[in-house]
């Protein structure tokens, strides 16, 4: 049997069969329809989180907001005007975010997110204006209002203390007020799955989830409220509801033990978060680097790719001693290589292993690796997606997408499409719409709504005064 027929056979494990992703669809919906429910949410792992999110966007909203971006690698501040005719436009500030803000205290944290916020109105000389801030919090929290969330838990590598159970809005709150006394209203918290569904929605009504495909991966959806058993009759009036699904951390109940692997269950022990988001160990950013060196590693161990290497051990050193030594990004940037001489891998082995002549067979091989660690969270994604789709039951759906897997990896979208057409029931349509900064503008757009809902609920109480 050829080198190269071993190592298929070996990765089998990780290309899920027919019958597996009919039982990911299966189990997901499952869960879906207990998150939903009053009695059976505590028993989900996909929670399907209120967001109060109730109004959608008409395109003409006008105006300057604020919004907040805290979710990922980096933390970000934005003015955000919006022009009417479904235009917008931003000025962002990216900051960085050390040890210091993701591991330690939430009081460390929130100080330096008004620092920054400080910082950032001055530079943009608004810092006299009272204007509304759009926070797009993206973390598991339980919303008991537009405004209003709890901190469930931290997911991607933040780990603060004293926050968990607490209301970020009213840590953000004060330490606004504690260090800069600006007048900042933070109409609304929001995730960026929303703001994503939000910003999609802005430019086009059709768009009824929200994806992130990045650092971490969630989808949100638009859900009728009859359906929201948790919904207090008093947000019945509208009719539609944005649900954060919180899809990273479907298989805590074992509904994905059909489909993991050993390098799963590694990368599971090995986390900040062990037992948890267990989909997102999957499929997202944070971890698909690590699951390809786990298997590189185990690989080598079998001769399966570096066997005539002169530098066998030197790597296999690297891949064991050095966690996290192949980032996710080096998945997107090879799966654009060609195979003609392999520039862009030759150029990871360069930098990850010091290998300067590496042979075309193992570059061809460590490709097909990467390939198979990406097709498979492509694929998975695209079942789920389906499940939301067919959820939804509009003839018509859009899926307003954001991160950077998505963004970056050449052959993501077309992956998910693969699993979507066949998941999707026959009668309904789908469309993937990428989102224009949905953590920025949709955070705008919400505040922009939230605003617009308070003007006309007061001046129906007005009419119903007189
Ligand atoms: C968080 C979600 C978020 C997703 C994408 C996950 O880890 O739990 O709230 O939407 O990452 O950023």
């Amino acid at each position: 049997m050829s080198e190269l027929t071993r190592l298929r056979e070996f990765l089998n494990e990780l290309i899920p069969s027919e019958d597996q992703f009919q039982r990911l669809y299966q189990n997901f919906c499952a869960q879906i329809r207990k998150g939903l429910g009053a009695k059976t949410n505590k028993d989900a792992d996909t929670k399907c989180y209120l967001t109060y999110v109730q109004d959608f966007p008409h395109g003409n909203e006008t105006g300057k907001y604020l919004a907040l971006d805290l979710g990922g690698s980096r933390f970000r501040v934005l003015l955000v005007t919006l022009k009417g005719d479904r235009d917008a436009e931003l000025v962002a500030k990216i900051y960085d975010l050390t040890e210091k803000e993701l591991l330690g205290t939430g009081t460390q944290l929130f100080d330096y997110i008004a620092k920054c916020l400080h910082e950032f109105v001055c530079e943009q000389k608004v810092e006299g204006e009272h204007m509304a801030l759009g926070f797009t919090f993206s973390f598991p929290c339980v919303q008991t209002g537009l405004s209003r969330a709890t901190l469930v838990r931290w997911t991607k590598g933040f780990n603060c203390s004293d926050t968990v159970g607490e209301d970020v809005g009213v840590m953000l709150k004060s330490a606004i007020t504690r260090r800069t006394g600006l007048k900042i209203d933070m109409v609304a918290i929001l995730n960026d799955t929303t703001g994503t569904q939000m910003s999609c929605a802005h430019r086009n009504p059709a768009c009824n989830i929200g994806l992130i495909v990045g650092t971490g991966c969630n989808a949100c959806y638009t859900e009728k409220v009859e359906n929201c058993e948790r919904l207090d009759t008093k947000y019945k009036d509208r009719p539609k509801i944005i649900i954060n699904v919180e899809w990273g951390a479907f298989g805590e109940k074992g509904g994905l033990d059909h489909l993991l692997t050993d390098y799963d269950k590694i990368v599971d022990k090995n986390s900040l978060n062990a037992g948890t988001q267990i989909y997102e160990k999957m499929v997202a950013g944070m971890y698909m680097g690590e699951l390809v060196r786990l298997i590189t590693l185990r690989a080598v161990n079998e001769n399966l790719i570096f066997a005539q290497c002169k530098l066998r051990k030197q790597i296999t050193d690297i891949l064991t001693k050095k966690p996290n030594c192949i980032e996710t990004k080096v998945l997107s940037d090879i799966a654009n290589d060609k195979g003609d001489d392999w520039p862009m891998v030759k150029d990871v082995f360069k930098d990850i292993f010091h290998l300067h002549d590496a042979d075309p067979d193992d570059c061809m091989k460590f490709k097909y690796i990467c390939d198979v660690v990406a097709k498979r969270a492509g694929n998975m994604l695209g079942v789920t997606l389906g499940a939301l789709v067919n959820k939804v039951g509009e003839s018509f759906s859009i899926i307003g997408v954001d991160g950077t897997v998505y963004r970056c990896h050449p052959n993501f979208d077309g992956y998910m499409r693969e699993t979507l057409d066949r998941f999707v029931e026959k009668d309904r349509k789908y469309d993937i719409m990428l989102s224009e900064d949905g953590s920025g503008r949709g955070a705008a757009l919400v505040a922009a709504v939230v605003h617009r809902e308070y003007i006309e609920r007061k001046s129906l109480n007005a009419r119903l005064h007189t």
